[in-house]
């Protein structure tokens, strides 16, 4: 704040303050200048309702000089007057940091004991657990679901299929940078109506969900061309790229012809946003091994 406003607002306060005080006096005493007290001012209401000229009761009065002088108290104790920071030193900074503080000194011991802990003695531990299951609740389960087993585009965490892998550095990797799975429009690629419907079949043919019929195979040569650097040739996955794995009845978008079809026509593009800044080091590490544990545990 600068000086300007500083004596602008405590200037404007005082005066304001000071007026108040002028206008309960001056209030008290005073009536209509044409009629004397105890004297019918001359309004009438229901017939034989009247008004007398009498000054304001005075406990009515008090109560207007006691909130006066509480507000000059308040100010006097803590901020008010433009920058004038109160005879008390509070302050809203202070006041944060301090409860910032109470509560650091209040979980620092717990985090310290869960960060000497190995990974999988995280991940058995009931505590740990408990802390890790609030905080995928306020973080989580908007996108992967209050059960963790996802949507459709939202991988589930609950089962043992990882697109970017389960040991700690990879779970804590997923939530701390965040991921972006990308897979390419690749319709145009494969020449044509039938040359999609072949590899279709192809990836179907891949979980046991289609026949490895002859046309299925003609399109494997493709396959190996043009998909194999992320889903693998035996199209088991990579979980470098977070290229799922294509020969499990886990799906992310859908397994059916149409939804195959639509992956490899359109693409997709899968977002999950970094939550380094968000949770820290600590508390990321406990939520990775509640992530963690959630296909063990079942
Ligand atoms: C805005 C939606 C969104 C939020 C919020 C979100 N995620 Fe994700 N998450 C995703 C998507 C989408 C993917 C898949 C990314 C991909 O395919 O590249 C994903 C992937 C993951 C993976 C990798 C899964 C695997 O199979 O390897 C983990 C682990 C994960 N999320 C954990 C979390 C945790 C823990 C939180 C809470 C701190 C969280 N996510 C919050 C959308 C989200
Ligand atoms: C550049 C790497 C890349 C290439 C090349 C690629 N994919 Fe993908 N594919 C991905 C990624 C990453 C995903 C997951 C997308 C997401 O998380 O949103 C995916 C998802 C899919 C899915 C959906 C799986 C599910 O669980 O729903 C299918 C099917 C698929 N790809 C088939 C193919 C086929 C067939 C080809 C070749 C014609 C191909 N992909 C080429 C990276 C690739």
């Amino acid at each position: 704040m600068t000086d300007f406003w500083h004596w602008f607002i405590a200037a404007g306060t005082i005066i304001f303050v000071i007026w108040c005080v002028w206008l309960v006096q001056w209030s008290g005493k005073q009536g209509p200048s044409n009629v004397k007290d105890e004297e019918l001012v001359g309004h009438k209401w229901d017939g034989d309702l009247e008004e007398w000229n009498n000054p304001a009761p005075r406990w009515w009065l008090y109560l207007y000089f006691i909130t006066i002088i509480f507000a000059v108290g308040y100010m006097v104790a803590y901020p008010g007057l433009g920058s004038f920071g109160g005879t008390l030193g509070w302050s809203q900074y202070g006041q944060y940091d301090a409860e910032m503080e109470a509560a650091a000194a209040r979980y620092e011991p717990i985090y310290e004991r869960f960060a000497a802990m190995s990974f999988d003695e995280l991940k058995a531990n009931d505590d740990a657990h408990q802390l890790g299951k609030s905080l995928y609740a306020s973080y989580c389960t908007t996108c992967h679901g209050s059960d963790a087993r996802g949507a459709v585009g939202y991988p589930s965490l609950t089962d043992n299929d990882w697109l970017y892998g389960n040991a700690e550095q990879q779970i804590i990797t997923s939530i701390s940078q965040g991921r972006n799975g990308i897979m390419p429009a690749l319709g145009p690629a494969l020449g044509g109506d039938a040359g999609v419907d072949n590899m279709v079949s192809y990836v179907r043919s891949l979980s046991g969900l289609e026949e490895a019929s002859a046309d299925a195979m003609s399109a494997q040569p493709l396959y190996v061309a043009l998909c194999s650097a992320c889903h693998a040739v035996d199209g088991k996955g990579n979980q470098m790229l977070g290229g799922p794995n294509l020969t499990d009845d886990i799906w992310l978008y859908g397994g059916s012809t149409e939804d195959v079809r639509a992956t490899i026509v359109n693409g997709r593009n899968a977002m999950m946003p970094s939550h380094q800044n968000l949770l820290g080091d600590k508390r990321l590490r406990i939520l990775a091994a509640y992530v963690g544990s959630l296909s063990e545990r079942q």
